[in-house]
């Protein structure tokens, strides 16, 4: 596809609907026109955050265990196109796509065959049965009450859950609330560094979230393409923020209880930088979200880091 060839009427339908303060109930892909204008730009940005995460995932050295891949939600299928890049097709047996809009599933398979020719990928109807690998993005803030216990089936079904949703506090919490529903079942890969409940969940911290921000790639603003879709679409292309989390069900790799998780964007005063600072609280725990105010005196290099976006993930757990 090219700029000449997106429809702009069909995106300009799907942003009034992505805009809408309450959930999307109804099915909105009408054709295979929409789900391709979607994929070429909408999904290129979501696209720039799985790469944020997937890179924290390799960083890590966690990759998920070999076989069937499913995608519940799938849209235009970028999402999972993207985990398959990340670990490289010959660890998925297959791909199956799932998504309550027939059109998007036969885009997504299609899709998928075209961009791994090897690999088998199909439409999956029902969402249902076992795989390795469930990946969910952008799906929790459509999800009727009623579709939760399917979407519920599919996790118990799953070794291992990639789940990335936009970092606003609503999905951020939505994430924070299924994280405590299955922390039992599962160990946690990311972003926590700890299988405690979450310091979030702290009294007095109920206005703030988990959430990371991707960095976009340079033509997101020097393409004036990508800068006409932006304002067209009324978002900011170099703002990418995100809530993900990451489980499965093997033991996974523990973090030293000397670091911390950096949560969203530090801010920087003129003596100090202000962060958030995730940990196990050590031997004793128990774990929480500190706020830290860090002179910059001590070394003034590290809070120049801490200014980047995205800032170091993680960093000395505070005493
Ligand atoms: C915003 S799109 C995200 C698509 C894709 N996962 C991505 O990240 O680009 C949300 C998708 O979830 C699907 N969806 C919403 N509720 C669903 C449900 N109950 N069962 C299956 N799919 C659903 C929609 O049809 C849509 O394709």
């Amino acid at each position: 596809m090219t700029w000449d060839e997106v429809d702009w009427a069909s995106l300009d339908r799907l942003r009034a609907l992505f805009l809408r303060s309450e959930p999307v109930r109804e099915p909105y892909w009408r054709s295979l026109s929409d789900l391709a204008s979607y994929d070429f730009t909408y999904a290129q940005r979501i696209a720039w955050k799985w790469g944020a995460a997937l890179s924290e995932l390799l960083r890590l050295g966690w990759a998920p265990p070999a076989g069937p891949l499913l995608d519940w939600g799938c849209g235009s299928g970028v999402a999972s196109r993207c985990v398959v890049d990340a670990f490289g097709p010959a660890n998925f047996a297959e791909v199956r796509l799932h998504d309550r809009s027939v059109p998007a599933m036969q885009f997504a398979s299609g899709r998928t065959r075209t961009r791994f020719p090897g690999l088998r990928a199909e439409a999956d109807p029902l969402g249902q049965g076992p795989c390795t690998t469930l990946v969910i993005s952008h799906v929790l803030n459509e999800l009727h009450r009623d579709d939760l216990p399917r979407l519920m089936e599919a996790l118990r079904a799953a070794q291992c859950v990639l789940w990335l949703e936009p970092g606003t506090h609503a999905c951020s919490r939505g994430l924070i609330t299924l994280r405590e529903q299955l922390r039992g079942q599962f160990h946690i890969v990311a972003p926590c560094p700890h299988r405690q409940a979450c310091g979030l969940q702290a009294a007095g911290r109920e206005s703030d979230w988990c959430h990371f921000f991707a960095k976009a790639p340079t033509e997101a603003f020097t393409d004036g393409e990508w800068v006409q879709f932006g304002r067209r679409a009324g978002i900011d292309l170099r703002s990418l923020p995100y809530s993900w989390l990451v489980l499965d069900r093997r033991p996974v790799a523990e973090w030293s209880a000397d670091r911390a998780r950096v949560i969203g964007l530090p801010q920087s005063f003129k003596p100090y930088t202000r962060l958030d600072a995730c940990h196990s609280g050590g031997p004793d725990g128990p774990a929480a979200v500190d706020r830290l105010e860090i002179p910059k005196r001590a070394d003034p290099e590290w809070h120049r880091r801490l200014r980047e976006s995205p800032p170091p993930p993680e960093i000395p757990r505070p005493r």
